[in-house]
């Protein structure tokens, strides 16, 4: 077997790999962005970690950013909303199902 052959198949899984991830980092950022710019005046993790808290699905997290989003005057967008549920999710909350 060539060596290019071989090496074939992880160049073309790279490039599929660097096509999907800017993407979705972009996003990730995006969310990160705009809860640190607008939300961490008033919390960061504590509201999302402490025992009880309230966001028991990605549903309710979904409610709750839209809410504090209209709260804060902020008017986001329903994009700028998933950006944060899925900024969130990803860094605390980590439910496995989506909207
Ligand atoms: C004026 C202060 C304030 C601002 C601004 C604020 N929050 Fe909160 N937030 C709170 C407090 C206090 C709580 C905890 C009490 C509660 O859950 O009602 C909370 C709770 C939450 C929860 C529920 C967490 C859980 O699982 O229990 C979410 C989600 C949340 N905030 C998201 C946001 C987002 C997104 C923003 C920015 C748009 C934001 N908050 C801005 C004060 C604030």
């Amino acid at each position: 077997m060539s060596i290019v052959s071989m090496k074939l198949p992880g160049l073309v899984a790279g490039c599929l790999l660097m096509l999907y991830i800017p993407a979705a980092l972009a996003e990730f950022d995006r969310g990160q962005a705009l809860y640190e710019g607008h939300c961490m005046k008033c919390h960061e993790s504590w509201a999302h970690t402490r025992a009880n808290h309230k966001a028991k699905s990605i549903g309710e997290l979904h409610n709750r950013v839209a809410g504090w989003s209209m709260h804060s005057g902020l008017d986001w967008t329903e994009a700028e909303i998933d950006d944060v549920v899925q900024y969130l999710n990803h860094r605390f909350y980590q439910f496995t199902e989506q909207l």
